[in-house]
């Protein structure tokens, strides 16, 4: 992640180039607090450059500021069009552009508004994205991506905003930004190399790094002794041992408690009910929901808020083999319920039902699940939004609000009682899956059964927009990290 500063007064080194991002129609350049002199000479600048603020418009000249080597103004378009994706999509161009130049100090000035957003949020969620923009997962490459040298990015604060106020912003955006970084990089990593234990292991690591956050893994001696039949199950295929992982933010008087539970299926085949090998790669990203409540414990420490969280990650691999669970197979969950495996492939509900009863022991008043829980969700809802389902209307509201807000939309679907009919079993109490109709809200009923007794409860099925196969709405290919800011954001608000 490149660095972030303030751009007051001059550094030592000129900046390699000084990006201007540019509307159409308004003058941004008023909203910057630049010396005098200095915003007389870009505004002359640009008059010469004569910029339209069109998106995708890069034009480039001299710095008339000593400052900067070479200022490039860039068009976003309109500003009453203005949305998260887009300016992400234009920080990414410029993150392209400066790579490609060699520019590896930059100067940023970002005087739009994201649409819709008061000004503070506004100002926060576009420095978020342009610390974002840079992201890219080179890990398994020789060959390094150009973006992995950008080394600053120097922000010119906007008209009126102080020393401390940017600084208080550029310290969130460091510690969210990091966060989300953290949860693509476990997205990303692929199956083999990202087992459940490896993902218990950089559950330890967090922990160590991070103040106020104590670590437990539970290996199958421990599963077995709490009847966990949902995640010990799952794993019965795999030589991979399955794991929970529970994080603990305890500060001494919390006023509130809240449970993250996140699915962590670090592979999914599908099991017995084999997916068909197309795409079958991506499944590596099955345990998006975990990455994004790791993310979240990881910055939650620094947070210092007097409510206690607790992440759960029930984790384990999903494939077929000699000792793999059958389809029609009965297993018991921790809470004493049967379930008959109709479909091995509809195995993230099942470790996910042993973690939601489990959560009953930290007393929480809300209980929030993330998991790329079914394909039909992403038929239904595409890229653009998690699905949301819950027993609690405020819930659900609040998260949808506040998803807007965060450009992490979520969008709700029913949980009708009905849907409980799709799941009943001749054989055992429930059945794990229903006919092909109704995939994400059955997947949500199955869920509802587990939730402890009078807990605000939301799950977010995050299949559709977790992971993306090819680049889109300014995000590279691969892991979003979904979730993380819209938790951080929750869990922040949780007391206002
Ligand atoms: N991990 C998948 C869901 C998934 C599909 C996530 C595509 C991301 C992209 C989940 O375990 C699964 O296989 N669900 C089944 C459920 C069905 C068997 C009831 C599905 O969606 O097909
Ligand atoms: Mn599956
Ligand atoms: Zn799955």
């Amino acid at each position: 992640m490149a660095d972030l500063y303030q751009f007051r007064g001059e550094p030592e080194e000129p900046l390699d180039c000084l990006y201007v991002l540019n509307t159409s129609g308004s003058d941004p350049l008023d909203r910057l607090e630049l010396p005098a002199k200095d915003r007389k000479a870009l505004k002359a600048k640009a008059k010469a450059l004569a910029p339209r603020g069109e998106e995708g418009e890069l034009i480039s000249g001299e710095c008339p500021m000593k400052a900067a080597r070479r200022v490039t103004f860039v068009g976003v378009g309109e500003e009453r069009k203005l949305t998260h994706a887009k300016v992400r999509s234009v920080l990414r161009t410029v993150i392209r552009q400066a790579a490609r130049n060699r520019e590896y100090q930059i100067g940023l000035a970002l005087p739009v508004r994201i649409h819709g957003l008061p000004d503070g949020e506004s100002r926060l969620f576009t420095i978020l994205e342009a610390a974002l923009a840079d992201y890219t997962f080179d890990h398994f490459k020789s060959k390094k991506n150009e973006f992995d040298k950008i080394d600053g990015m120097h922000l010119i604060p906007l008209a009126g905003e102080t020393e401390e106020e940017l600084e208080a912003r550029l310290e969130k955006v460091r510690l969210f930004g990091g966060a989300v970084r953290f949860a693509r990089d476990l997205g990303n990593r692929p199956g083999s190399d990202l087992t459940p234990e490896a993902l218990a292991s950089a559950a330890r690591d967090l922990a160590e790094e991070s103040s106020g956050i104590r670590v437990t893994v539970l290996g199958p001696k421990e599963l077995t002794k709490e009847k966990m039949g949902g995640i010990l199950g799952v794993a019965k295929g795999s030589a991979e041992e399955p794991r929970l992982i529970v994080l603990e933010h305890r500060p001494k008087k919390p006023k509130k408690s809240i449970v993250l539970v996140g699915k962590g299926v670090t592979f999914d085949a599908g099991g017995i009910s084999l997916k068909p090998s197309k795409g079958m790669e991506w499944m590596k990203y099955d345990m998006a929901g975990a990455a994004t409540v790791l993310a979240v414990m990881r910055a939650i420490g620094a947070m210092e808020l007097p409510i206690k969280v607790v992440g759960l990650v029930p984790a384990a691999e999903n494939l077929p083999s000699g000792t793999a669970l059958k389809p029609g197979d009965i297993i018991t969950l921790s809470n004493g319920k049967t379930v008959e495996v109709d479909n091995t492939d509809a195995e993230g509900r099942l470790l996910l039902a042993d973690a939601l009863a489990y959560s009953a022991k930290f007393n929480p008043d809300v209980v929030i699940d993330l998991a790329t829980l079914t394909g039909a969700c992403v038929v239904a809802l595409g890229h653009e939004a998690a699905g949301i389902m819950g027993n609690d209307p405020e819930l659900t509201d609040r998260l949808v609000k506040l998803g807007e807000e965060v450009g992490e939309r979520v969008w709700p679907l029913p949980l009708y009682d009905e849907y409980l009919d799709y799941l009943k079993s001749e054989w055992a109490d429930l059945k794990n899956a229903g006919s092909r109709w109704g995939g994400p809200v059955t997947a949500g009923t199955f869920l509802k059964q587990f939730v402890p007794e009078n807990v605000s409860w939301a799950h977010l099925d995050v299949a559709g927009v977790a992971y993306l196969e090819s680049a889109h709405n300014g995000f590279g290919p691969g892991s979003t990290g979904f979730g993380v800011v819209l938790l951080l954001s929750y869990i922040e608000r949780l007391l206002k």
